[in-house]
């Protein structure tokens, strides 16, 4: 029998409810507001889009979808808040890819993506969600396709943001994934300086 939280469903970051308070109010301290640089110089030394198949999970407000669709990879932006998806449509506006609202668990694309990309979606999820993360993101992507994105550090229990150790990003990852770059990042916002890195994992 499933165990009942004491929390109500708005203070439970597993649930939709927790992100849509945050959206409806306005307060998203991890909206950036922008495209990261080092994502910008990564799609430059990917070359043009050529519709190839991104998947932007937890997109939130959907700057880096805009940014992909524009470049003419063929993007996915997907978030299970009923909130963050008006948002991100509100941003979007008339654009080629697809937004879908989903639970990143449940998604299952009728072909692989060449891409996924994450930015704050690993630490919104409670840890008791991260074991699926690693074998979910192989199953997402073409064998040699790209997991890119940002990953916050730390050993503080509190969140979200949820901090990984690095050891256990490494847990999750490696059974699937080789490392190709690992950088420093120097456009943080606040909520991440200092605590974050720029990752390119690659699908065996
Ligand atoms: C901290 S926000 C980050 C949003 C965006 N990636 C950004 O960098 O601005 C986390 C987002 O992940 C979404 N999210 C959390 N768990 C999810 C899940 N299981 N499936 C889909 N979206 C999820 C939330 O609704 C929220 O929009």
């Amino acid at each position: 029998m499933a165990e009942a939280s004491a929390k109500p469903d708005h203070q439970r970051p597993e649930l939709p409810d927790f992100w849509d308070k945050r959206f409806q109010s306005g307060v998203m301290p991890w909206d950036a507001g922008a495209v990261p640089t080092d994502l910008q110089a990564y799609l430059r030394q990917q070359g043009p889009g050529q519709a190839r198949r991104v998947l932007v999970p937890g997109c939130g407000s959907a700057h880096e979808a805009a940014f992909l669709d524009q470049l003419g990879w063929s993007v996915v932006a997907l978030d299970f808040s009923a909130a963050a998806v008006e948002t991100a449509r509100r941003n979007l506006g008339d654009w080629g890819g697809t937004l879908v609202q989903e639970d990143f668990f449940a998604h299952s694309p009728a072909s692989p993506y060449a891409l996924v990309y994450e930015r704050a979606f690993l630490c919104a999820l409670p840890r008791k969600l991260w074991a699926g993360y690693g074998e979910r993101m192989m199953r997402l992507l073409a064998p040699g396709g790209h997991l890119a994105g940002y990953y916050f550090f730390g050993d503080d229990l509190k969140g979200p943001p949820f901090a990984i150790d690095r050891p256990q990003l490494d847990a999750l990852l490696t059974p699937y994934f080789d490392l190709v770059a690992d950088d420093a990042v120097a456009d943080s916002i606040p909520a991440f300086a200092g605590r974050e890195r720029w990752l390119v994992w690659r699908r065996r």
